[in-house]
């Protein structure tokens, strides 16, 4: 049985005079020590996926969820307050693109560790021992020191780096991260994969990678699903995708790998209107 499967999740955003189909059917299955990517480029749909897990989106009428998300013998779209909050955090946890705006500025990182850890996992004794411990794990030298340090003492990848260390101080089954290199400088970018790629063989962990950067999935994923404007268009095993790209969306977003070294914000050479004309021929 895999740890996680969404079954036809559909998201809709209700505004005053207009309906936003955010995602429209989405299917996909994750096992337990795995790690798939979702992979898209901005707008397809797949932070509100992603949110969708354990129920972060805004509440109806605003936000419409509906499908399956089953977490082990969980549905989670039945849970209730309390279901939700043994869910998140301690199963399944977050790492989100912009360190800065995830970290408050008035509170050490080591209490902003200290906080999550003392929130999901109250029977922890040695609250600052873990602290220091999960410092540590991320690469963050001298955590003793460190743990006293404010958010803007920090680098970018050195905020990223506590950001993980608050996720997995609780252990989570799943680390859902959404694009956690995009705002990172390239050489930076490399060790954050890096280091979540050793942290999740040591954990066991399964891990959902969002990006709309092909170039990060590869020898990182043994999964991954292609998603545009809101579906699913193509999905398998990692390299069998990369080498044999079935829909045209997945075509040009590999066309779209940026070079080594090479930082790239946009995927400015997709043609919508040629992806369009080849999926109406049946590609
Ligand atoms: N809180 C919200 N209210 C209204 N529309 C939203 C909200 N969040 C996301 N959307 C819309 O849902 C779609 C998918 O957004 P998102 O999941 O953030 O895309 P991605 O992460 O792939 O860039 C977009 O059209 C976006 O404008
Ligand atoms: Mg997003």
């Amino acid at each position: 049985m895999p740890l996680l499967s969404v079954e036809d999740l559909r998201i809709a955003f209700h505004g005053r005079d207009r309906v936003v189909e955010a995602v429209k059917g989405v299917s996909f299955t994750l096992e337990a020590g795995r790690t798939l990517a979702i992979v898209g480029e901005s707008g397809s749909g797949k932070s509100v996926t992603a949110l969708s897990l354990t129920r972060l989106l805004p509440d109806p009428p605003t936000c419409r969820v509906s499908g399956a998300i089953r977490y082990g013998d969980r549905e989670v779209l039945g849970l209730d307050r309390r279901g939700l909050q043994a869910l998140r955090g301690k199963e399944i946890a977050y790492i989100f693109q912009e360190p800065s705006s995830s970290l408050n500025p008035v509170f050490t990182v080591g209490d902003q560790i200290a906080e999550a850890i003392r929130l999901h996992l109250p029977e922890v004794k040695d609250v600052r021992g873990r602290v220091v411990e999960a410092l540590r794990q991320v690469g963050i030298a001298d955590p003793e020191r460190r743990h006293a340090a404010y958010p803007h003492e920090l680098s970018g990848g050195m905020q990223q780096r506590v950001m993980i260390a608050m996720a997995l101080a609780c252990r989570p089954r799943i680390l859902v991260a959404d694009e956690p290199t995009t705002a990172l400088d390239v050489t930076i970018q490399k060790q954050i994969i890096d280091l979540l790629r050793d942290l999740r063989a040591s954990a066991g962990m399964s891990v959902i990678l969002i990006t709309h950067n092909f170039g990060i999935v590869q020898g990182f994923a043994d999964e991954v699903a292609v998603m545009y404007r809101g579906q699913i268009v193509e999905n398998g095993p990692t390299e069998e995708v990369l080498r044999h790209p079935r829909h045209p969306y997945t075509r040009a977003l590999i066309g779209c790998i940026p070079r080594l070294g090479v930082r790239q914000d946009r995927l400015a050479t997709i043609d919508h209107a040629a992806i369009a004309r080849e999926m109406a021929a049946g590609a």
